[in-house]
């Protein structure tokens, strides 16, 4: 553990939960709680709650819990030691770290020492003669020069060690220019005159002779660089590759300026480029992904800093591709996702060079909701200037606003179908009815189904968490829940062993109970803290929360001990089986048998 428990309980201590939520989110006391509208996911009506008593928070709709410190974790971006290091902060604590992590967390701090020095060579360096021809370049895409400035934009001269000389000079070592990914070592044979060869190692600048954008996280540190040809040449965009710093699919470029944005929306782009031109025309609201498509941590960090987002892809197929999948990923958490369709222009950039700002705003005020670039999607399947096509249209549109919540939404879009079709929107009303009619037979046998097999219902709602034997696991669950009710009940689990417990999440809660028991450490869901994962956390805070009304009696929790052993003990004999049917499988053995 990388802080000792002693400054954990005094940093909770001296961060309560509910003052600490309460920054972030109105709270209000009803029953033994305080509840809020939920940061983590979009609600009108509160369902996560605050229980200062017991020091954690709960979503009883997106099932996110934790306590203090994962709480600053999800909120504001930061792995376990950073939150740790903020709630200090906050509470004007001095961190007692261990030497390991310590130098680890000033190790990356000179890391993004040394790229914001970096970046200010390569700023230098676009204004000195050297770099004339960058700016030249940038010039004439028709950037201005105080655009230049506020995206503190570089060059890297056309030489093998001038940043790494430079770097050097202010005391940086090779292995920290290595480390942060700006200079590459290369391992050379050289055979000398006799004929035996020798290693050697050269070490050079890994951005050369190109146009420096620097990548900065949230929290304004430079943690890398993007670095453009000037002409035809390839790769166009060279990135830093990944360090202990940089994770390109964890970061997103502009968005520690498009943070602050008053519009009440972000806009995320393809290109550097495109993001910095926006900001430029006054759209101070995009991003850009950093060369990869968009990943699941960018979209929960974009969901943190607004409800709607618009996407804005190039227009050519890739780009609408891209976009297709941006939205799937986007909705899940929870965001409103629009698509903005560039016409007469490959990408914002040139948009807005080509047609100017008030071209583009329309453009955004007109950027179509999802459903209608869905129905845009299932229109261009079909030919709806024939019968047939008219047909295969309507069908499958119906079948997509069947699935829209709203009657009012369903008419609206209905109305718009019907227009595409060319039929009167009752026609449409009609189809969409049979559609939900459909749907609701089916549902209505789904549940009949899972209400004959109970079990397929209790696997757990939290995400990447999955029960292989649920017999077993409510078993699990409901002996955990009296644990974390009552501690004590601990020395009566001694005759079961945490390799009996079929999943391996309850195992590893239930090993930890059990050594803080014997330690004589509390045992309780805010104590979890760093041991865990967020998803295991809030794993185990939801079966508390299931489980309130649970009475705790050792006959109860007897039962679920013989149910899980008796559970492992089939699991074992399985395992046995297999292993003794491979052997015969080894040995040819193809006859029955007894077993
Ligand atoms: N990209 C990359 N490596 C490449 C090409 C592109 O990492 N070889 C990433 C960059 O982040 C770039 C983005 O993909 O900003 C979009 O690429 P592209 O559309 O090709 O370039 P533009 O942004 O339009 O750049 P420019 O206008 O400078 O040509
Ligand atoms: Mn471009």
């Amino acid at each position: 553990m990388p802080f000792p428990e002693q400054f954990l309980e005094e940093l909770e201590a001296k961060n309560p939960i509910d003052e600490v939520v309460g920054g972030y989110v109105n709270l209000n006391r009803r029953g033994g709680r305080l509840w809020g509208l939920c940061p983590f996911h979009n609600e009108k009506t509160a369902s996560f709650s605050v229980v200062p008593e017991e020091g954690f928070y709960y979503c009883f709709g997106c099932h996110k819990g934790g306590g203090v410190i994962n709480f600053t974790m999800e909120v504001e971006g930061l792995d376990y030691p950073d939150a740790v290091r903020f709630l200090a902060r906050r509470a004007g604590l001095t961190v007692p770290e261990d030497e390991k992590t310590a130098s680890g967390y000033r190790y990356r701090q000179r890391l993004w020492e040394l790229c914001r020095d970096a970046a200010r060579f390569y700023h230098e360096t676009l204004k000195s003669p050297e770099g004339q021809s960058g700016l030249q370049y940038l010039l004439k895409r028709g950037m201005k020069p105080d655009t230049i400035v506020k995206f503190g934009l570089g060059f890297a001269p056309n030489r093998w060690d001038g940043l790494m000389r430079a770097m050097e000079e202010k005391g940086y070592t090779r292995k920290e220019l290595q480390d942060a990914g700006l200079v590459r070592t290369k391992k050379r044979q050289v055979q000398k005159e006799d004929g035996s060869i020798t290693e050697t190692e050269s070490c050079y600048d890994w951005f050369r002779n190109r146009v420096m954008f620097p990548i900065i996280d949230v929290r304004g540190s430079v943690i890398g660089f993007g670095g453009r040809v000037m002409d035809g040449s390839e790769p166009k965009y060279l990135n830093s590759p990944e360090s202990q710093i940089f994770n390109k699919r964890k970061n997103l470029f502009a968005l520690n300026v498009a943070k602050k944005t008053k519009m009440d929306m972000l806009v995320l782009t393809e290109g550097y480029m495109d993001a910095i031109t926006m900001h430029e025309y006054g759209f101070d609201c995009a991003v850009a992904s950093l060369g990869t498509a968009l990943t699941d941590q960018q979209a929960a960090m974009l969901a943190k800093y607004t409800k709607q987002m618009v996407l804005c892809y190039d227009g050519d197929e890739a780009g609408q591709n891209a976009a297709q999948r941006a939205i799937g990923i986007l909705e899940k958490t929870g965001v409103s996702v629009k698509v903005l369709k560039i016409q007469g222009a490959k990408d914002p950039d040139e948009f807005l060079h080509k047609y100017g700002a008030d071209r583009f705003k329309r453009l955004l005020g007109m950027s179509e909701d999802q459903a209608v670039y869905r129905l845009g999607t299932i229109q261009k399947k079909y030919d709806v200037t024939t019968d047939d096509g008219r047909v295969g249209f309507l069908r499958e549109a119906a079948a997509f606003i069947a699935t829209m919540e709203s009657p009012v939404e369903r008419e609206v879009y209905g109305g718009r179908v019907a227009e595409i079709a060319g039929v009167r929107a009752d026609a449409v009303n009609t189809e969409v009815q049979q559609v939900l009619r459909q749907s609701r037979y089916r549902k209505k046998k789904q549940q009949e189904k899972k209400d004959l097999r109970p079990a397929a219902s209790a696997q757990p709602e939290v995400s990447g968490i999955k029960y292989e034997n649920i017999r077993s696991a409510r078993a699990e669950e409901s002996l955990l829940a009296q644990i974390f009710l009552e501690p004590g009940l601990l020395d009566k689990c001694e005759g079961l062993s945490p390799e009996e417990m079929s999943s391996p999440e309850l195992r590893k809660v239930f090993s930890w109970a059990m050594d803080r028991w014997h330690q004589g450490l509390p045992v309780s869901v805010a104590a979890m803290r760093g041991d865990f994962t967020p998803e295991e956390q809030s794993l185990l805070i939801g079966i508390t929360q299931k489980n309130q009304s649970l009475t705790v009696n050792e006959q109860a929790l007897t039962d679920c001990i013989g149910l899980i052993k008796s559970e492992a003990s089939k699991r074992n004999s399985k395992d046995l089986m297999a292993a003794v049917n491979r052997r015969r499988d080894h040995t040819g053995y193809k006859g029955g048998g007894a077993l």
